[in-house]
C-alpha cells in the first residue's frame, strides 16, 4: 500500500540519485476546467487563489482570515544597544486580551532616520540565541534540543547560541534591521504543543478549530500578525520586509509568505520536505517519514497522501509559484542531502512558468548547479558546501539579493 510515486516505497528514505524514479507534477498552470492559465491577471484572479485553497486543504490547513484583537506594548528601546551600533526594540504583542498569547519581538535596526529595510524570522531557540545582548529575555517555553538546552528548557549558556546564524552585525553593517521571535510563542514543537499554544487560545477568536488548522499553520499565521505590528512603527519600512526561515521554519516561511503578499521577499533555507522541496521526488525526507515524526506540522488531509502521493493536487512547486511576483530564494546546503537540494531547485526551477506570466525571469536552466554558483533572476537558488545550516555565506546572498531589489524603492 506504500507504493507511491514511481512504485517507490517512501516509508523509505532514499540518497541514490540513479534510483528516483521519474515522477509528474500536477500543472500549476492547469485550471479547474481544463484549460490553462495565459495571463498574469487570470493567475492573480482565479488560479492563485484556487491553488492557495488547495494547500490549506491538503497540507498547511485553513489560514485564519479574520480580524483579531492585537496590542501592542514596546518593553524597551535602547538607542545604543550592540556597541553603539543598533537600536534595539523589545516589543510584546497581546492577542485578544489574554496575556498569555504573546509573542515577544526583538528588533535590532539601523541607527538612521529613516524607516529601515528588515528581514523578519522566527527562530529555534529563543531571542537570547540571537545576540550575547545580556538584557534579552529567556524563553521559558519548551525547545526543541540544542546548545545551551537542559531537558528541553534553555539555560544562560544558550544566550548567543545561534549569532552566527543570524548574523546580526552583518546586516546592520549594510543598512537591514533584523526583526525576530521564538516560534515556541506561538506553539511548542510537539504534537500536544497546541494544546497550550495559539490554536487553543485563539480557537473561538479566529473560529477556527485545532485541527482545521497546523502548527506550520499557526507559526506563518504568527508572521503576519508580526507585520501587521511592523506597519505600525514608523522606524521599519513594512514595504521592505524580508521573510527568511531555516528548515522547519523555512517552510513556514514558504506558507506565510504565499498567505501574505506584504512579505516583498520571501527566503527558504533548506526548508526541505514540505517546504521547498519536490514530494513527487524520491530523496531524502519523505511525506510518510515527515508524517510520522512531525505529524502536528501539517494537517490531517496531508496524511491521506502518505501512501497516495500521486493523488495529491499539489506539489511544491505550486507553493513557490503562490510568491510570484515577489522575488524568492531558494538555498540548499551540498551535505545536508535530508533536505533534498535537487528537489529543492527542480521545485524553484517548475515555479519559473508563473513568474514567466507576469514578465520576470526565474531560473534560466534546469541544470543544477554548482556548489557555490547561484543562479537564477527574480527565483534564485544556490547550493553551499557544509552541512543543515545557516552560514554566512547564505546571508551575504541573501542581503545581496536584497539590496538588488530594495535600492531602487
Ligand atoms: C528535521 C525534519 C526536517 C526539518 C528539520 C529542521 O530534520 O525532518 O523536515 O526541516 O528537522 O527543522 O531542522
Amino acid at each position: 500500500p506504500f507504493l507511491a510515486a514511481g512504485a517507490q516505497d517512501f516509508r523509505q528514505s532514499n540518497t541514490d540519485e540513479s534510483k528516483v524514479p521519474p515522477y509528474t507534477l500536477p500543472d500549476v498552470l492547469k485550471i479547474p476546467d481544463g484549460k490553462e492559465v495565459r495571463t498574469a491577471a487570470q493567475w492573480q484572479h482565479t488560479q492563485r487563489p484556487y491553488v492557495f485553497r488547495l494547500f490549506e486543504e491538503n497540507v498547511y490547513g485553513k489560514f485564519p482570515r479574520g480580524p483579531v484583537n492585537m496590542r501592542s506594548k514596546v518593553v524597551s528601546t535602547d538607542e545604543h544597544a550592540l556597541n553603539g551600533t543598533a537600536i534595539r526594540k523589545l516589543v510584546d504583542i497581546y492577542f485578544n486580551n489574554d496575556t498569555s498569547a504573546v509573542i515577544h519581538l526583538l528588533m535590532y535596526l539601523p541607527r538612521t532616520h529613516r524607516p529601515a529595510p528588515v528581514f523578519l524570522g522566527m527562530n529555534f531557540f529563543g531571542n537570547q540565541c540571537v545576540s550575547n545582548d545580556p538584557v534579552i529575555p529567556i524563553t521559558e517555553k519548551y525547545t526543541i534540543n540544542g546548545p545551551g538546552v537542559v531537558n528541553n528548557h534553555v539555560t544562560e549558556a544558550s544566550r548567543g547560541s545561534q549569532a552566527e546564524r543570524w548574523q546580526a552585525d552583518t546586516l546592520l553593517a549594510h543598512g537591514f534591521g533584523l526583526v525576530t521571535f521564538f516560534y515556541g510563542d506561538v506553539e511548542e514543537d510537539y504534537p500536544e504543543g497546541w494544546k497550550q499554544g495559539f490554536r487553543a487560545k485563539l480557537r473561538t477568536a479566529l473560529k477556527t478549530a485545532p485541527e482545521e488548522w497546523s502548527a506550520i499553520g499557526a507559526w506563518a499565521w504568527a508572521l503576519s500578525r508580526v507585520m501587521d505590528y511592523l506597519q505600525t512603527d514608523p522606524r521599519v519600512n513594512a514595504k521592505q520586509v524580508c521573510l527568511n526561515g531555516h528548515s522547519r521554519l523555512g517552510k513556514t516561511a514558504l506558507w506565510a509568505g504565499a498567505a501574505d503578499p506584504r512579505f516583498a521577499i520571501v527566503i527558504s533555507n533548506e526548508s526541505g520536505e514540505g517546504g521547498a522541496a519536490l514530494a513527487r521526488r524520491w530523496y531524502g525526507e519523505t511525506m510518510p517519514i515527515i508524517n510520522d515524526h512531525f505529524p502536528h506540522w501539517f494537517n490531517n488531509q496531508y496524511k491521506q497522501y502518505n501512501t497516495h502521493i500521486n493523488d495529491m493536487p499539489v506539489d511544491q512547486h505550486m507553493l513557490l509559484a503562490l510568491i510570484a511576483p515577489r522575488p524568492l530564494y531558494v538555498a540548499s546546503a551540498e551535505d545536508d542531502q535530508w533536505s533534498d537540494p535537487k528537489g529543492e531547485f527542480l521545485s524553484a526551477w517548475h515555479a519559473g512558468v508563473v513568474y514567466k506570466l507576469f514578465g520576470e525571469k526565474a531560473i534560466g536552466s534546469d541544470q543544477y548547479p554548482a556548489v557555490h554558483q547561484p543562479v537564477g533572476d527574480w527565483v534564485r537558488y544556490h547550493v553551499r558546501a557544509g552541512k543543515h545550516d545557516v552560514t554566512i555565506y547564505d546571508w551575504q546572498q541573501y542581503i545581496a539579493f536584497a539590496e538588488r531589489f530594495f535600492r531602487k524603492g
